[in-house]
């Protein structure tokens, strides 16, 4: 059987499970680069725009550019905040469709460990940001369980599946980010935690996120009985409070630097 892949191809479903996440932590992210108004963005790997509208609301930007390979999350990035300064196109981290020195800022907000060289798409955040210009990502802490569907993954791999992951999950080790960051030729350096929770009214609105997400395709192959054994397991290992409701926990990493000169 081929190896599943994670796709982004609908920007509804994303909204729906990864979309909330995004903006919990973005926020965060957006927090603590602290930036000053009038600024020139870019954000890549926009998705559906979750992040980049973010940049809009609380930033006061100038200008915000946002890319995504997926046509799918740029139609519904277009059609979500009508009137917003934003402008989105389809595009690659790995060659963005911008010249050099363009943008005061750059960022890649869950993006980096999903571009096959992360290294080309760092310099390539870096040779369309100014001299002096800020370059920022913030990624899952993947390898300690971090991601906001851990409890999935880690359930999936107990009856011996392999939970499909992103093609370049070093990225996301806070050491990798700043090797990366540094071999770019960025200063001042500095990462941060972010740990957000979220609240679900109860275990079936969780589910609902899982059944949204790209790892539903992992499912699809399976027989009834099984997909209800990996459900039951998921909902035993998570802890409801008295009411019913469910939070659970993400953990990211988040790193900034600026362009020399
Ligand atoms: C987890 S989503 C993050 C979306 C958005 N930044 C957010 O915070 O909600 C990851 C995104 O990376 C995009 N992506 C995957 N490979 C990419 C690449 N080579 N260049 C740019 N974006 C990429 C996917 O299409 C997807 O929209």
């Amino acid at each position: 059987m081929a190896k599943p892949e994670l796709r982004f191809s609908d920007g509804a479903a994303y909204e729906r499970t990864m979309g909330v996440w995004s903006r919990l932590a973005g926020d965060v992210f957006l927090d603590w680069l602290a930036p000053e108004a009038g600024l020139a963005w870019v954000d890549v790997g926009c998705g559906n725009g979750a992040f980049t509208e973010a940049i809009v609301a609380r930033t006061a930007p100038a200008a915000v550019e946002g890319v995504d390979p997926s046509d799918g999350q740029i139609d519904f990035a277009r059609k979500r905040a009508p009137g917003s300064i934003a402008g989105y196109r389809v595009g690659d981290a790995m060659a963005l469709p911008f010249p050099d020195d363009h943008f005061d800022a750059a960022t890649m907000a869950l993006v980096i460990f999903f571009v096959p060289e992360p290294a080309t798409g760092v310099a390539e955040l870096v040779r369309v940001t100014r001299p002096g210009g800020r370059v920022a990502a913030y990624v899952w802490d993947m390898y300690g369980a971090g991601f906001p569907l851990e409890p999935l993954l880690a359930e999936m791999r107990a009856m011996g599946m392999t939970p499909p992951m992103p093609p370049s999950m070093e990225a996301s080790r806070l050491e990798t980010l700043r090797g990366l960051w540094s071999a770019a030729g960025l200063g001042g350096i500095e990462t941060r935690e972010i740990t957000v929770e979220r609240t679900f009214a109860d275990f079936t609105e969780f589910w609902s996120t899982v059944l949204g997400s790209s790892f539903a395709r992992a499912f699809a192959d399976l027989d009834e009985a099984t997909r209800q054994d990996l459900e039951t397991r998921v909902r035993t290992r998570l802890s409801p409070a008295a009411d019913g409701t469910l939070t659970t926990t993400a953990h990211a990493f988040a790193i900034q630097g600026r362009v020399a000169g």
